[in-house]
């Protein structure tokens, strides 16, 4: 078998954490071992939680890298021959998501362009240039430079995203031990396709095989990632409360109350209980899969079930971890 494979996980967070075991994990008489190697700010933490799991021939010891400062991913990325981009936030001034999502992803795009590798990019469902929103627009501006340095780039769009060490579904849960009821803004209508953790971790592991079917597939391409069902957010609600056996009413806060409430929670440091107002806004519009037939674009279920299985539902993971 040819050599192995160098994979640079670059955002040491939820889903780097579970794509990194994922990739070291597999296992194939057809495909090259995959080495893993975890760069953030601060990698030791996740790395040494993995040692527990991962074989420690597979894991690379950690590198820092700050996004912001191109000159650290240089050293980190040398010899990569794929590099995942996982870097984001979900709050901050707009100053900070541009720094962050839009020139860090740039940064990340030169630094895996100059080291030679395949680039997998995080981005979300919904990322629009013309959103006011900062974390929509600079997801939408950190595609954009993405494909101009790495035009063979692949860029992957979740929708939201459950598994073990989550943050929605774990701070719901924990909400509903501490609140009489659950609230949603403006009916809670929108609707959501979450996506397992584990089957991004997949498209992830399968991408960075190296072979040249799987590059026809990908390359260059966007793969929105909706799981396989759709909730509306108050049915997201039910699920928390039918899986925590909790009974609480879920209460609908008008958008207008929800924005009031942002603009003075976002201002105190980040708790359990912060929400800002452009998430409220973002819950105005639905988070699913809607562009099939969109240039560049390419079917993310379709590609995970031909190469390693159906996706995984909801209702198989989230009584497992959540309580
Ligand atoms: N989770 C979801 O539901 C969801 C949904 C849609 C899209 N996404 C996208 O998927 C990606 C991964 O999400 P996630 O949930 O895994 O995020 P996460 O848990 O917050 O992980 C991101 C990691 O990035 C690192 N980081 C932050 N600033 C950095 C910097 N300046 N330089 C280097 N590293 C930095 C942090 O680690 P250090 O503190 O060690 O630096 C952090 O752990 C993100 O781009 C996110 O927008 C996630």
């Amino acid at each position: 078998m040819s050599q192995n494979i160098r994979v640079v996980v670059c955002g040491a967070g939820f889903l780097g954490s579970h794509i990194a075991k994922t990739i070291a994990a597999a296992q194939g008489s057809n495909f090259p071992n995959r080495l893993v190697q975890l760069s953030s700010r601060h990698p030791q933490t996740v790395h040494a939680a993995l040692e527990t799991v991962i074989d420690h021939r597979r894991l690379l010891p950690p590198q820092a890298v700050d996004i912001t400062k191109p000159q650290t991913l240089d050293a980190a990325f040398h010899g990569a021959n794929v590099v995942v981009s996982l870097v984001g936030i979900m709050n901050g001034t707009p100053e900070d998501f541009e720094r962050i999502q839009w020139r860090g992803a740039e940064n990340i795009a030169n630094a895996a362009r100059r080291a030679n590798a395949k680039l997998v990019h995080f981005s979300a469902i919904g990322a629009d240039k013309a959103s006011h929103i900062p974390y929509v627009r600079t997801k939408a501006l950190g595609e954009e430079v993405v494909f101009e340095a790495c035009p063979d780039a692949t860029i992957i769009r979740p929708s939201l995203v459950f598994g073990p060490g989550d943050s929605f579904f774990t701070r719901f849960a924990r909400l509903s031990q501490l609140l009489p009821f659950l609230p949603v803004f403006g009916g809670g209508t929108s609707r959501f396709q979450p996506d397992y953790v584990g089957d991004l971790a997949r498209a992830v592991e399968i991408i960075s095989r190296d072979s040249t079917m799987i590059k026809e597939h990908v390359a260059g391409k966007i793969l929105e990632a909706g799981g396989p069902e759709v909730f509306t957010y108050r049915e997201i609600m039910n699920l928390v409360l039918q899986y925590t056996r909790r009974r609480r009413p879920i209460i609908s806060i008008p958008f207008g109350v929800g924005m009031l409430q942002g603009s003075m929670l976002e201002r105190l440091p980040q708790s359990l209980f912060t929400v800002t107002r452009a998430q409220v806004e973002q819950l105005k519009s639905d988070n699913v899969v809607e562009s099939f037939f969109k240039e560049r674009h390419n079917c993310f279920e379709d590609f995970v079930t031909q190469y390693s299985g159906p996706l995984t539902s909801v209702h198989d993971v989230l009584p497992t971890y959540i309580s």
